[in-house]
Formats: C-alpha cells, structure tokens, sequence
C-alpha cells in the first residue's frame, strides 16, 4: 500500500492477512501491518523495511515509490525480524545505500545476517545525532528496551513527524478500520507491558517535541488528537489502572470455579459496580486477558486445585503477569479443591512476587461447588472488592 502521509513522505508498508499468530503466540483477527516510510528530498531515505513473509509486495512498493531512483539510507530503527526481515533484499539491490542504525543494531546485524557485510556503508548514530536530508532533517533518540535494546526513534524536524518504532503501535491491518484504544492496549501490554520504566523515559524525551504526527512500525499513522494516544501511553506506562472496574479471571475444570466467578461478578453488579469484566483463561485469548488485566484496578482470579497445585491455565497467566511487570493493583483470591484445596496458596504466593499487590480479604474457598455456606464469605468479598 502506498499512501500519501505529507507531500514529501509516503507510507509503503504492507499489512499482513495471512498470518496466523505474531511472534507465534498473539491471535491478530484483523492482521497485522508492518510499516515502512520513504522520504524524499536532496537525499532519499527508507525508514525500515518489513517482515521477509511479504518481501515481494514491499519491494515492489519501494520500486513503484521510487521511480528509478536509488535510496541513500535505509534507516533502522529496530532489528526484530519484523521490521528488519527484507533489508538485506534492499541493501542487495542498491549496492551504495547507506545503513543508518544504533550501535546495538549493528552489533546485532551479523547475528541476523552473517552472509553480508554491511561494514562500509553503515552509519551509527547516537542519542541527539541528527542526518540531513536536504530540507528534512531526522533526529535520533536512543529509545532501548522499547522494545529491544537496540531500538531508536527519529524525529523529522520541519514537518515535526515521530518516527516511534513499536512505541503506539497495535495489531491489526491498516485495511481494517478499527478504534485504535483496544487493539493498541492489548499490543503495549503484551509487547512492551514489561518495560513501563523505559517507555516513561521516551516519553520524557518526547514531551520537549512539538509533535504533529506518529508514524509507528505498526498500526495506523497518528494525525489528530495527539494527547489521548500519549495520555494513555503515560497511563499504561506508569501501571496505573485506565478503567474503575473489575477484572475477573476464572480457570475451572468441570464448571465450579466458574459458576462462582460468574455469581461473583453477578453479585458485584447488583451492588452497583458499573464494569465488571469476566474472562474464561482456558478459552478466551490469554493476551486480552493479560490486556484486561492491566486495565481494571481490581482483578480476581478464580482457579481449580489441580495435581497439589492451581489449575495450569491460570499458573500460565500469573506467569505471564510477573513476566510484564504486573504492579499496582487490588487482587481478590477464589480458590476451589474437591478434596486438598490449595490453589489459593500457590495464587497467593505468584501475587506476593509481584510488586505493590494488596490481596483483598477474605479469600474465598469452595469444595467443588459454591453452596450456601459459602455465601457469608462470597457476601465479604463483594463488599471488601466494593469498598
Ligand atoms: Fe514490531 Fe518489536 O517489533
């Protein structure tokens, strides 16, 4: 797709329909793109090139774009397959293009590609390095861990256009119109969720720009009202919960454990509580769940004992927690054994890892299915997550 984004700047990205899961574990129902930019002016420079699946179309974009000419940089602002799966295509065909990157990415270019030698055309750059174009001029910012530690972004000054990498970026295909908040959350958590600390640190470097367009390495280019995708990013970044509600997460085996969660939530809702969102860990998508998650500012997790263990779906999604740096929040424990119950204490023991996890009392304990004596503590549960 080639697409006009100023009149010196074009987008020649493709999306993706075909693939199944990106990084082989999130379900992209709608796709996925992969973006690339070319800018002309005195010099002309390709910004990214994309996943190798889709090569051909990429490099058949880059010919139609250019109109016989050659390119004199390919810039590189994140080595991930993704983005960096079709550059050597490109550096093959246009032998005196210039490779413009961090030291981290050139470091890790032989990794990727050890047949070629990009050793006499490679420019490094480093934070606040800027590179003319003619009339444009791309400032770069060290931007690591979001979401390698090579990655940088550049900032093209006289059209005032950030350049992020996967900084707001999101899953689906640009052919798919959609609203860009939900897709674009369950993409930063999953993706970049870990490294909260580091996005905070690009984002503080972005606040001293004027900036009147993203382009990211995915998803749609940013035009208009600029703050609300930043607020979220400063939100998201920050662990701080988006939405009042709350989250609750379920693994049952034969239907208790889920039965409880469900009257759980029924009960929440009786009491007023407007957003009350409930999530089956052995079916629904484990990203969204993780997205959810992070969301609300109260989740609870409700599992089966299994093998003098919790239930594997819901030890996988603890773990996938910890993994992104799960802080911050108010968790609320339902535990069910028909005969050992000890769930909740393997659940308890995954939370206390985590940092700034209140557990909220009391837990709630079930002998394969909720029965009136349990109610009381169902009752003190509501009220404690409603408090
Ligand atoms: Fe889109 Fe981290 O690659």
């Amino acid at each position: 797709m080639i697409t006009n984004i100023t009149e010196s700047i074009k987008y020649i990205g493709v999306d993706d329909m075909d693939l199944d899961l990106f990084e082989s574990q999130y379900s992209i129902p709608n796709g996925m793109s992969y973006n690339s930019y070319v800018i002309f002016d005195d010099k002309t420079a390709i910004l990214d090139s994309v996943d190798n699946r889709k090569c051909d179309e990429w490099l058949n974009n880059v010919n139609v774009v250019l109109q016989g000419k050659t390119p004199d940089y390919l810039i590189v602002h994140h080595m991930e397959p993704d983005h960096i799966g079709s550059m050597l295509h490109l550096a093959e065909k246009y032998p005196t293009m210039q490779i413009v990157a961090s030291m981290r990415a050139v470091q890790m270019m032989p990794q990727f590609f050890h047949e070629a030698d990009f050793s006499s055309r490679i420019i490094v750059v480093k934070e606040g390095d800027t590179l003319s174009l003619g009339k444009h001029t791309l400032n770069f910012f060290m931007a690591p861990m979001v979401h390698w530690p090579e990655v940088m972004v550049s900032y093209e000054q006289s059209e005032k256009i950030l350049f992020s990498a996967d900084a707001f970026g999101k899953f689906g295909a640009l052919s798919h119109q959609e609203e860009w908040d939900c897709e674009a959350r369950r993409y930063y958590f999953n993706i970049c969720g870990k490294y909260g600390h580091q996005v905070q640190t690009l984002l503080s470097k972005c606040s001293s720009l004027d900036i009147k367009i993203i382009c990211p390495l995915h998803g749609p280019i940013l035009t208009d009202n600029l703050s609300h995708y930043i607020d979220l990013y400063n939100t998201w970044s920050k662990y701080e919960p988006e939405t009042k509600g709350v989250f609750i997460a379920h693994a049952s085996i034969h239907g208790g454990t889920a039965h409880a969660a469900n009257l759980l939530a029924k009960m929440l809702r009786e009491k007023g509580e407007e957003k009350v969102v409930v999530t089956d860990l052995c079916r629904d998508d484990m990203a969204e769940a993780i997205e959810d998650a992070f969301r609300y500012d109260r989740i609870v997790v409700a599992a089966s004992s299994y093998d003098a263990n919790v239930f594997p779906p819901m030890h996988d999604f603890l773990h996938h927690l910890q993994l992104k740096n799960f802080q911050n929040r108010q968790v609320g424990i339902i535990e069910n054994g028909s005969w050992a119950p000890c769930a909740g204490r393997i659940m308890r023991s995954i939370l206390e890892q985590l940092k700034n996890i209140e557990i909220i009392e009391p837990m709630l304990t079930i002998r394969s299915r909720i029965n009136p004596e349990n109610m009381p503590t169902m009752k003190a549960l509501v009220d404690a997550l409603t408090k």
